[in-house]
């Protein structure tokens, strides 16, 4: 069967982009990184592409006069390599409703905490200040605001009283890089649709973690 080409969007370091890389090295993996785009010049995602041998392209947002404007050059780009799946892994810009709605249910995102607790920046340091026992890593698909859409999967961990926001990060980053491959995974093999506004649950047996809850 043909693979699943996947658009990755970044901004920085794509340690995530690095999981997404290592998971489509497998010859069994259903999916393919067609093109990775960032919006920043020189950060490390683009050295990772680079080193595996992956198309890679700079649309820097300040050369845009309008959002708008930034966003056809992006979807342009997607189309020109044929994406099917286009994963954002740490993009930190805002897309516009028109971009969002035009690839409904095909653009998912990583974000470092429970959806739809802590949306937004700083998630670690909110996480420590609100006291929360728990917290983790969450795919979902994305809608025009921010950190918003339905769940794909979740992975959770206990928040230790000696957490500093550095630890919880790093902790929680080794779960987003389990996560999205399996997300990717899971919507290649055609096991994820959206009802409504959630993801319909699906048995898929042992997802290989056990705080790894792949709700689809
Ligand atoms: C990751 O922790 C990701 O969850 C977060 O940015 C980091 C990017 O790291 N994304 C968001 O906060 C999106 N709202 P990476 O560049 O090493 O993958």
């Amino acid at each position: 069967m043909a693979k699943l080409k996947l658009g990755v969007l970044i901004s920085g370091r794509g340690t995530n982009l690095q999981a997404l890389i290592d998971a489509c090295a497998d010859e069994a993996y259903p999916a393919e990184i067609a093109i990775v785009i960032s919006n920043v010049a020189d950060v490390k995602g683009l050295e990772r592409a680079r080193e595996a041998g992956i198309r890679s392209l700079v649309i820097n947002h300040r050369e845009f006069e309008s959002r708008e404007s930034f966003d056809e050059a992006v979807a342009s780009a997607l189309n020109t390599h044929e994406v099917g799946l286009i994963c954002l892994a740490g993009f930190m810009r805002l897309l516009t409703r028109n971009f969002v709605e035009r690839w409904r249910d095909r653009i998912i995102n990583i974000h470092p905490s429970l959806l739809p607790s802590f949306k937004g920046l700083n998630v670690h340091e909110r996480v420590l200040d609100a006291g929360v026992r728990i917290t983790g890593a969450t795919v979902h698909f994305i809608r025009a605001e921010m950190d918003e859409g339905p769940i794909i999967c979740q992975g959770a961990m206990a928040v230790s009283a000696e957490d500093t926001p550095e630890t919880l990060a790093n902790r929680v980053l080794e779960i987003e890089h389990q996560l999205y491959p399996l997300a990717v995974r899971l919507i290649a093999e055609g096991k994820v649709r959206v009802a409504g506004e959630t993801v319909p649950y699906v048995d898929i047996g042992d997802p290989g973690g056990p705080l790894i809850n792949p709700r689809t």
